[in-house]
């Protein structure tokens, strides 16, 4: 893998290839080996123009799990508020010794432009592009969900895929790169999805995306979902005009007290009890209520935990391009 730009660009078989990677880098983070030497000498420059937290500590503390030499770049604070451009920027990062890139930035596209522009040599993640894409966090929330379908299977997750599962999706789609990640990823592995949003909050083009789409989430919560991933209302993007009401959005498309109960009493599909998963930050009392944001069946925490390991691989298999097959 030279770059990740796009869950797109993961055939089934890549696909499985991150989450297997993973899957031995967990071996790592479950502390039996504190510290692989795999990426010795190597440095990772985490280049962020938008604001995070679990994205860019996890590829910090994925990237120091492999010995790699981490540089956290963030724009605030930086010559980028003088006017520096993104190829000056991110050659001045190379000429520090930058080997890849990890990048989130407020533009869609930005990542794939970088990766395509020829200004450097270094492989480039992308950790969040504008409303565009948000890889890393699908192939994490695969995992999540593998996870839990090999335990229930009582099979190893290793070369699973998710075929059976059915995931809802629900919320702020418009504004969401984890939710146009995790349709087509999701898809790629065999799971069904449904969308579930205000028709106010859908993307236009959303038809072509392989998933349904419902405007009625209580109906798709009768449909036996496995998973039900609550997304964040992204009122910063919104330009002050947030439609529905707050009051509105959590009685219509808020996970609810009373949805949530309904939920822990419902069977999923393949999964005795149905997960809660958010990939966060969240909105508590939004679209997500204190009950079920605390809850053992919220994965969030285990969703972040997972992120390590996913882009530990992610990490390990852009910088051994070259080297496919190298094991951890
Ligand atoms: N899920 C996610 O990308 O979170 P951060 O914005 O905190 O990185």
């Amino acid at each position: 893998m030279r770059h990740l730009l796009s869950t797109l660009d993961l055939d089934r078989i890549d696909a499985l290839s991150v989450l297997d990677t993973a899957g031995q880098m967990a071996a790592v983070n479950g502390r039996e080996v504190k510290k692989l030497p795999a990426l010795r000498g190597r440095t990772v420059v985490n280049l962020f123009f938008e604001d995070s937290t679990r994205t860019r500590i996890s590829f910090e503390a994925a990237a120091k799990r492999l010995s790699a030499d981490v540089i956290n770049f963030s724009a605030k604070g930086s010559s980028v508020s003088k006017g520096e451009s993104l190829k000056d920027t991110v050659q001045t990062l190379e000429a520090i010794g930058a080997d890849a890139i990890v990048m989130r930035h407020w533009s869609s596209g930005a990542a794939q432009q970088l990766a395509e522009s020829g200004w450097i040599k270094a492989g480039v993640v992308n950790a969040g592009d504008g409303t565009h894409e948000h890889p890393t966090q699908a192939l994490l929330d695969a995992y999540t969900l593998r996870e839990h379908l090999a335990k229930e299977r009582g099979v190893p997750a290793a070369g699973l895929d998710l075929t059976g599962m059915r995931v809802v999706i629900v919320g702020d789609i418009l504004h969401s790169r984890v939710a146009r990640s995790n349709v087509w990823l999701l898809d790629t592995l065999g799971a069904e999805v449904i969308v579930a949003a205000p028709p106010t909050l859908l993307p236009v083009g959303i038809e072509a995306w392989p998933c349904r789409v419902t405007y009625a989430l209580d109906e798709a919560l009768a449909e036996g979902p496995d998973a039900v991933m609550m997304l964040r209302v992204q009122v910063e993007r919104m330009g002050g005009a947030f439609f529905p009401s707050a009051g509105e959005y959590t009685r219509s498309w808020g996970l609810t007290a009373d949805r949530f109960a309904r939920l822990n009493a419902a069977s999923g599909r393949v999964l005795g009890t149905p997960l809660v998963m958010h990939p966060g930050p969240m909105n508590r009392g939004l679209e997500i209520c204190d009950a079920a944001a605390d809850s053992p069946r919220n994965t969030a925490l285990e969703q972040v935990a997972n992120g390590v390991s996913v882009r530990m691989a992610v990490l390990h298999l852009i910088l051994n391009h070259d080297a496919e097959g190298t094991q951890p």
